[in-house]
């Protein structure tokens, strides 16, 4: 089986209009990034979710795209909490139609591999979505990648296990269980870098490109402001899956509140 290889970006929360945000210029950090990855041989970049600095912002969507125009891989957004589906239609280039009315849930095949998108940006897993991932998986006998913005388990982070996990989590994760074919499920939202493994499955949570969260408090506090972002290579049967993190942005960064 042929491996691919993926580019995981997460939590972009890219601004209206250029500004700071939280004192960051998150514009420059997703761009220097990007430099970097035009030079890897990718077969996808993810978007996996909060393009938007805080409220479907639609020049975050704008210039998201620009960026992207001509980057030489297919590009793959999905929603997140502070994203709205919307104005991401409106702007960006959705390649692939949602399988669902009013989200945005999506398969797409890489080589032979079959990947699955959800939308959580409700901060819930709707029903149909868990019905159509059901369905879906048991109409494909090889194992599948599974992309969802929001971890579905508490993940032994403080401040977001407390503040911002996934609402209906055990109605997700008892459905996962039953799916024998998902054995990695690759998450954002938590601006942290965590590998949680329960039942036979894998959960990675990628970093932000933004600012990660510090895990040890119930209260928000800033880790640090290292842009990260995940490599993923898979066969079907072996993966290999690291985060990266660009210095340079980061260290002339001056303030965060
Ligand atoms: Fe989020």
């Amino acid at each position: 089986m042929d491996f691919i290889r993926i580019a995981q970006l997460s939590d972009i929360h890219i601004s209206h209009d250029g500004s700071p945000v939280r004192g960051l210029d998150v514009r420059a950090q997703l761009l220097s990034i990007l430099a970097v990855l035009k030079q890897e041989a990718l077969d996808l970049l993810v978007f996996s979710g909060d393009l938007a600095a805080s409220d479907g912002e639609p020049g975050a969507y704008r210039w998201l795209q620009q960026q992207m125009d001509d980057f030489p891989v297919p590009v793959l957004y999905m929603v997140g909490n502070h994203d709205r589906l919307a104005v991401m239609r409106e702007h960006l280039n959705f390649t692939i139609p949602s399988a669902l009315p009013d989200v945005h849930c999506f398969a797409h095949r890489v080589k032979q591999h079959l990947l699955l998108f959800l939308d959580t940006g409700s901060y819930l897993l709707s029903q149909a979505q868990i019905d159509w991932l059901r369905d879906t998986c048991a109409q494909h006998s090889d194992n599948i990648l599974l992309f969802i913005h929001h971890p579905p388990l508490f993940c032994g982070c403080g401040f977001m296990d407390h503040q911002h996990a996934l609402g209906n989590r055990e109605e997700v994760w008892a459905a996962l269980h039953k799916i024998p074919n998902i054995q990695h499920i690759f998450c954002g939202h938590y601006h942290t870098e965590r590998t949680v493994s329960r039942d036979g499955k894998n959960l990675y949570i990628t970093p932000s490109t933004m600012m990660q969260i510090s895990t040890h408090s119930n209260t928000f506090s800033v880790d640090h402001t290292h842009p990260g972002w995940r490599m993923i290579e898979w066969d079907g049967s072996q993966l290999l899956t690291h985060v990266h993190y660009h210095p340079s942005i980061a260290d002339t960064t001056t303030s965060v509140s």
